[in-house]
């Protein structure tokens, strides 16, 4: 099983309890600058009328676009019908859906936001070409993913091997570039705080994958580093 079956992803998602726990340990960069926020502020500064977001979540993200675009027409869909349930409830349009099978028009969109959900993704480059076909020529596609290196102090401190992802800081650019003529990325350096043994072993058991996980014993709290690209392609 890897971070790309369709089986593990969608039960992942089947609720917002693991993706919470996975959410809390993240704290202020050291400079301040947080990637969903440049994210956010890439896609405002081109000032779309019609805007999509692919994997939405629990639609936190999508709110914040709603909110600084407030005539535009921002739409999120994801796989998980919980997660467009939760999206719904914050009063924005929602519909399920696979990044793969994109149910919009040929050059429909303006913006097209993809964050941290690429990588699970089973055919990375038929999502990319339907992100293509939906945004308008010129429009802007803003993707935000993880370096292989993300958490990875944890992970092989917990028994366990770091496994690159299809979509990641390393070759997200190179993907990118298959469908998009200019690709820019900005590069973060996070921090993951573990208060304790427990919260590292949540954290690790929300990622389902097929690993017993054995934190260390010592050590707590903990900070991790992690490691977020934010691309833009047009
Ligand atoms: C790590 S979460 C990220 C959620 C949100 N973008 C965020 O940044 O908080 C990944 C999301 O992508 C969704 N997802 C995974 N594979 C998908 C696919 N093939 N098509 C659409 N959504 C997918 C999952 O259901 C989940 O909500």
């Amino acid at each position: 099983m890897s971070l790309t079956d369709p089986g593990r992803t969608s039960a992942q998602y089947d609720t917002e309890e693991r993706l919470a726990i996975r959410q809390s340990v993240w704290h202020p960069t050291i400079d301040g600058r947080e990637p969903s926020t440049e994210a956010l502020a890439a896609i405002v500064a081109t000032s779309p009328r019609h805007v999509l977001e692919v994997g939405s979540g629990t639609g936190a993200f999508a709110a914040r676009l709603a909110a600084a675009l407030p005539d535009a027409e921002v739409v999120a869909v994801d796989r998980s019908a919980r997660m467009v349930e939760l999206t719904a409830s914050r009063g924005l349009e929602a519909r399920v859906a696979d990044a793969q099978a994109l149910p919009f028009d040929d050059d429909s969109q303006d913006a097209v936001a993809a964050c941290w959900m690429l990588y699970h993704v089973p055919f990375l480059d038929t999502a990319l070409a339907e992100v293509r076909r939906v945004l308008r020529p010129g429009g802007t596609f803003v993707a935000v993913t993880n370096g292989d290196e993300h958490v990875a102090d944890l992970i092989r401190a917990s028994g366990a091997d770091v496994v690159p992802t299809h979509f990641s800081s390393e070759n997200g650019e190179a993907a990118l570039r298959r469908h998009f003529d200019e690709v820019s990325r900005d590069d973060f350096a996070t921090r993951a705080f573990f208060a304790d043994r427990e919260t590292a072993l949540a954290y690790l058991e929300s990622r389902q994958e097929p690993v017993t996980w054995s934190p260390p014993t010592d050590g707590w709290p903990r900070e991790c580093a992690g490691h977020v690209t934010v691309f833009v392609a047009r």
